[in-house]
């Protein structure tokens, strides 16, 4: 079965083709800029999206005659980028006549990890991107129950808003990941936030507060002047990864652990730092995308409405939603 995977929620238009999915034909990917502003400014998003997203289905139709079903990321994401892919999966439904499934991005993220992978359940789940951080226990593909989320801050935004206080480019996790290979990570004493009586569950709002004040001075803001040398920037990006993701790595190695867990699957954009995948390696196997699926792709949203469909497509009127609870994970 081929499966074509659209993926439009944030800033990247992105179209795959997926055979029974684990088999990848094709993986397009247009990134778009938005470094001038810091961050992704959502109407100019949905604007490019417009543009960008039938050569993208072009491209990755290239040399494939029909395909079965349409996946489409329905959500979490932005509003106006969701319309425009899930909007082009219907009209290439109808004038395909073949049916489309709305997937969850999230969900996808995760996917992306099992995909070409064993599958060895019980398993626990990673998700570490720039919108999302949790956990969840894996029964088996569609079948989770969350564990632990963030209560603020996604790790991956974390990075992004550092890199941001030490004039870094967005987006910032692989900035600081370069810039932390030259620092030491004891230097700074910085903390990931605890939640009373939910272990596994994340916050990383004080942690960046800690690197604000560290780079600005005590009672700095985000728009003084950094106050510190290049090489102490070095350091405050070493300390302040290492404080981040040590905290995902142990929370995931002691949920793995309680819940009896055989392997872990870790996605999302930030499962491509290095740091995080030795810090992650212990007792159980660590499965991680391979190349070009830890950031947000077409590929695992193909992947996954093939796993999810069951023989009956999404009707029409299916509305995209910017937000969907973890809850809904529960299978
Ligand atoms: O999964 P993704 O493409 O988008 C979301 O769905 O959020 O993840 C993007 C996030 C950004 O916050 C980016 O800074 C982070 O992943 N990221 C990294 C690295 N590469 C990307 N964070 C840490 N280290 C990296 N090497
Ligand atoms: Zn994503």
């Amino acid at each position: 079965m081929l499966v074509l995977g659209i993926e439009t929620t944030c800033d990247e238009t992105a179209c795959s083709v997926v055979r029974d999915g684990e088999e990848i034909l094709s993986n397009i990917i247009a990134s778009q800029s938005h470094e001038a502003y810091g961050g992704v400014y959502p109407e100019m998003a949905a604007r490019q999206h417009v543009d960008l997203i039938i050569p993208v289905v072009k491209q990755a139709m290239e040399g494939i005659d029909k395909v079965d079903l349409i996946a489409v990321a329905k959500g979490p994401g932005l509003i106006g980028p969701l319309l425009i892919g899930l909007n082009a999966a219907k009209a290439l439904s109808l004038g395909w006549e073949i049916p489309f499934v709305g997937v969850n991005h999230v969900e996808a993220h995760l996917y992306a990890a099992m995909m070409k992978a064993p599958k060895i359940f019980p398993a626990l789940g990673v998700v570490a991107s720039g919108g999302h951080t949790f956990l969840v226990k894996i029964r088996d593909v569609g079948h989770y129950e969350v564990v632990g989320t963030t209560v603020d801050d996604a790790v991956g935004e974390a990075f992004d808003k550092v890199a941001t206080l030490l004039g870094l480019p967005y987006p910032g996790g692989p900035h600081i990941e370069k810039l932390a290979k030259r620092g030491n990570p004891e230097r700074f004493l910085f903390r990931a936030g605890r939640i009373k009586g939910r272990p596994y569950d994340f916050s990383f709002s004080g942690l960046k507060t800690n690197v604000l004040y560290q780079v600005k001075g005590q009672n700095g803001n985000r728009k003084s002047e950094a106050l510190i040398s290049e090489e102490e920037k070095a350091d405050v990006a070493a300390s302040f990864q290492e404080t981040a993701l040590s905290d995902v790595a142990r929370k995931a190695k002691k949920a793995a652990l309680e819940w009896e867990c055989r392997a872990l699957y870790v996605g999302g954009g930030v499962s491509q730092n290095q740091r995080l995948r030795e810090l992650l390696e212990g007792d159980v196997p660590v499965f991680f995308p391979s190349k070009g699926l830890c950031l947000d792709n077409a590929a695992m949203i193909a992947g996954l409405g093939y796993q999810v469909y069951r023989g009956q497509g999404d009707p029409l009127d299916l509305e995209p939603q910017t937000r969907i609870p973890l809850s809904s994970m529960r299978g």
